[in-house]
């Protein structure tokens, strides 16, 4: 009898523990940033990992291989903390090849239509590895970079760069590239990208995270509610590349401009939608000025959990994790089916290099890329 009641005793005590572990600190937390070991890649070096934490107990996980976000945990309006982006438990994870998750992309984010451009009367020739096209920066892009890092002196993030050098996946001068990542106290995650050249080239530098609000990557992200401030974007042909044109979203399932479930017109028969096997497209954001602004703000009913991007970039493609399909194991095991996880990759506009009425992309030397974008976590009663 008196082992029973000590067996549910015991069992009692291990829910509470978890649980307590799950929700928010009852004390602040310590803000900082730590370094570990992350393993090595084979001819490249050893991987670090930073976390960083904040006085509300939020905690994002980025290493130096890719610049990636490895997790970031936040909670929900019941105080549980959950990672809330897709990724991979080790390093061998991030090595076997995956579409990009939590990796900054360089040196051009998105597609290059032909995988060329001319640039002061000069042809250059990129690869083409999607399709036709040209995607995320090429073979061996800057997600496939160990980066160099160190802490920021103020102890709330850390910095990496990486230099690409003239004539990395066939684009010119070399470029100097700095990405910081800082965790403040009002549960902003700011991305910060710098970047100089010694010859002009394109730059468009993203963040390529994946999320899923509800913690729970075995559902899909349909019904995530999403207001993107966009009256235009920029339709595209079937592989992807923006023909040109400003379309106003006005009457089409590509009006995020009031809070709208993502899977609500998702399935509708508009071309668009087929191109890109749902949404993957990207928005001229109404934003204007030199200051970050509002892009685009997700929630998840069921949990609260919000994310709000703020950023100083033209654009923001959205996408809907259309290509994931179920083949790629991620943390813990759990298998990325399609829809698992979304991107809201603030850049400028696809295939720019190539399309004289899109705001440009070219750096020249002796100025400065400078962009920024903020993720705001929050929860709604
Ligand atoms: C692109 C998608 C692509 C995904 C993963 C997104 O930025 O727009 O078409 O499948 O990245 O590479």
């Amino acid at each position: 009898m008196l082992r029973r009641y000590a067996v549910v005793l015991c069992v009692f005590a291990l829910c509470l523990a978890a649980e307590v572990g799950a929700r928010r600190p009852l004390l602040p937390q310590k803000s900082g940033v730590s370094k570990s070991s992350f393993g090595s890649v084979p001819d490249a070096g050893d991987v670090d990992m930073f976390t960083l934490t904040n006085a509300n107990g939020v905690e994002i996980r980025a290493i130096t291989y890719g610049a990636i976000i490895t997790s970031i945990r936040v909670p929900d309006r019941s105080g549980r903390f959950a990672d809330v982006v897709l990724g991979f438990d080790n390093l061998e994870g991030y090595l076997k090849g995956h579409p990009y998750f939590g990796t900054v992309v360089g040196r051009y984010g998105n597609r290059i239509g032909g995988g060329h451009f001319t640039l002061n009367g000069q042809a250059f020739k990129l690869a083409q590895n999607n399709g036709p096209n040209h995607l995320h920066g090429g073979v061996k892009g800057f997600d496939k970079y160990v980066w160099k890092a160190e802490p920021l002196q103020n102890g709330l993030g850390v910095a990496f760069s990486r230099t690409s050098p003239d004539g990395e996946e066939g684009y010119p001068g070399n470029l100097a590239a700095h990405v910081t990542y800082t965790l403040t106290d009002k549960n902003e995650l700011v991305v910060d990208y710098h970047a100089t050249t010694d010859k002009a080239t394109p730059v468009n530098l993203t963040q390529h995270s994946y999320f899923n609000l509800s913690g729970d990557p075995s559902t899909t992200i349909l019904g995530h509610e999403l207001r993107i401030d966009a009256d235009r974007y920029t339709p595209v042909d079937a592989t992807l590349i923006p023909t040109g044109e400003l379309v106003p979203v006005q009457g089409t399932p590509f009006d995020f401009r009031k809070p709208t479930t993502i899977g609500a017109r998702i399935e509708q028969p508009h071309e668009q939608l087929k191109f890109g096997r749902g949404y993957d497209h990207n928005w001229v954001l109404n934003r204007k000025g030199s200051q970050p602004a509002f892009a685009a703000r997700v929630l998840e009913p069921k949990t609260g959990r919000t994310v709000e991007v703020a950023t100083t970039e033209p654009g923001v493609q959205f996408y809907t994790g259309n290509f994931l399909d179920g083949t790629i194991k991620g943390k813990g095991g759990q298998v990325y089916n399609q829809r698992a996880g979304l991107c809201l990759e603030t850049q400028h506009f696809p295939d720019s290099p190539n399309k004289p009425n899109f705001p440009s992309t070219v750096l020249q030397p002796g100025k400065e890329y400078t962009t920024r974008t903020v993720f705001t976590f929050g929860v709604a009663r």
